[in-house]
């Protein structure tokens, strides 16, 4: 704890920026692109090597859980940037950009309004009010919104409706999106407007069709005038489903096509039951973690895409070591990000290094 505490505070502290190895950050920012990854705000406070990576290495951060329903409006009217403070303190002092998530989601709700039971009109009223309190206090220091997130529905789960069943989607129809982004559009007029998705990264029937679905949801919002303006690509990346560029890019394309911009937004690569490599063999490990990692990033920047964020920085804080479909079956570490449990820099962070360097 000791040598950790006093490397992670040299880290931040005595050694002149110039000194230090250019982190993700700098390589990315050389081509334009913005690289950035989820943070725990109450770890940059705590963590002071978990601090220090993520002041080397990213220049754009978002809240794993800060920015959600459940921290930000916890009482019904009672708006609390408790959570995101200290993100937003961290990235100020750091040099970095801020991007929040998510205005509207199916999940981490707060009790108060599982049990509120929610006509069209008032489940409209609750979402204006969540979007319009939320952004009144982040406009000007969040730039970047998910307005929603994860909209659409699995095909595998409802195969006849486009649309993920929510409270919001039950309450509303299609029309909660419509009305989230257009009373984001009118809370901060200068936000950029994102609709965030998982699942239409792999080459399977699975992802073909909920890519189709999420091509027809876009469509119609443009089609009605609603403000969207990008999608962000979640790229959880699963390595028992197939990725092949190909469909990827095309879909991709369809969407800049339509005048949106694509982000990657919460990169990670999980090693399934079924593609499990044994705990020991770390290198066969990393090396296929880094060749997915690097095969879905250089194919979304070839479309444009210049919006890089992976879900965590380091191994043992990833979401998937908890989440049940991702985790190990040996109960293992998993091995999904860019960074070891001593932040020490593994094969996918030099996979994402070349594919900003454009190799
Ligand atoms: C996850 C967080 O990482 C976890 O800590 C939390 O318990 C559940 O949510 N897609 C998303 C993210 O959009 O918000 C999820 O984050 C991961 C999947």
């Amino acid at each position: 704890m000791h040598r950790r505490s006093l490397i992670g505070s040299l880290a931040l502290t005595a050694l002149p920026a110039a000194a230090q190895e250019p982190g993700l950050r700098d390589i990315a920012a050389r081509r334009g692109i913005a690289f950035g990854c989820a943070v725990n705000g109450r770890l940059l406070r705590a963590d002071a090597p978990y601090a220090a990576s993520v002041a080397r290495e990213a220049g754009l951060l978002v809240p794993e859980g800060g920015g959600k329903w459940n921290a930000v409006q916890p009482e019904p009217g009672r708006f609390s940037l408790d959570s995101l403070q200290p993100i937003l303190d961290f990235a100020a002092m750091h040099g970095q950009a801020v991007r929040g998530h998510t205005l509207v989601w199916h999940t981490a709700l707060p009790r108060w309004v599982w049990e509120a039971r929610l006509t069209p009109a008032g489940a409209e009223a609750l979402l204006r009010n969540h979007v319009a309190g939320t952004l009144a206090l982040t406009r000007g220091r969040i730039a970047d919104w998910d307005v929603a997130n994860e909209a659409i529905a699995d095909p595998d789960v409802l195969p006849d409706q486009d649309l993920r069943d929510s409270i919001w989607q039950r309450a509303l129809g299609v029309h909660y999106l419509d009305i989230a982004f257009r009373a984001a559009r009118e809370a901060d007029p200068a936000l950029r407007l994102v609709l965030n998705e998982y699942g239409v990264e792999a080459s399977w029937p699975r992802a073909d069709e909920k890519r189709a679905r999420l091509l027809r949801t876009l469509r119609g919002m443009l089609e009605r005038g609603v403000p969207v303006q990008a999608l962000g690509v979640q790229a959880h990346m699963p390595l028992d489903q197939p990725f092949a560029p190909a469909p990827f890019a095309r879909f991709l394309r369809e969407i800049r096509a339509m005048g949106l911009d694509v982000l990657l937004t919460e990169l990670d690569v999980i090693e399934p039951e079924k593609a499990v490599l044994r705990e020991q063999d770390i290198p066969a490990r990393d090396a296929a973690v880094a060749e997915r990692a690097h095969a879905v990033v250089a194919t979304a920047l070839a479309e444009g895409c210049r919006t890089v964020l992976t879900w965590g920085l380091a191994d043992p804080y990833s979401w998937t070591n908890a989440w049940a479909p991702a985790r190990r079956p040996d109960g293992a570490e998993v091995r999904a990000l860019p960074l070891d449990r001593d932040f020490r820099r593994k094969p996918m962070w030099h996979a994402l290094a070349r594919a900003f360097e454009g190799r």
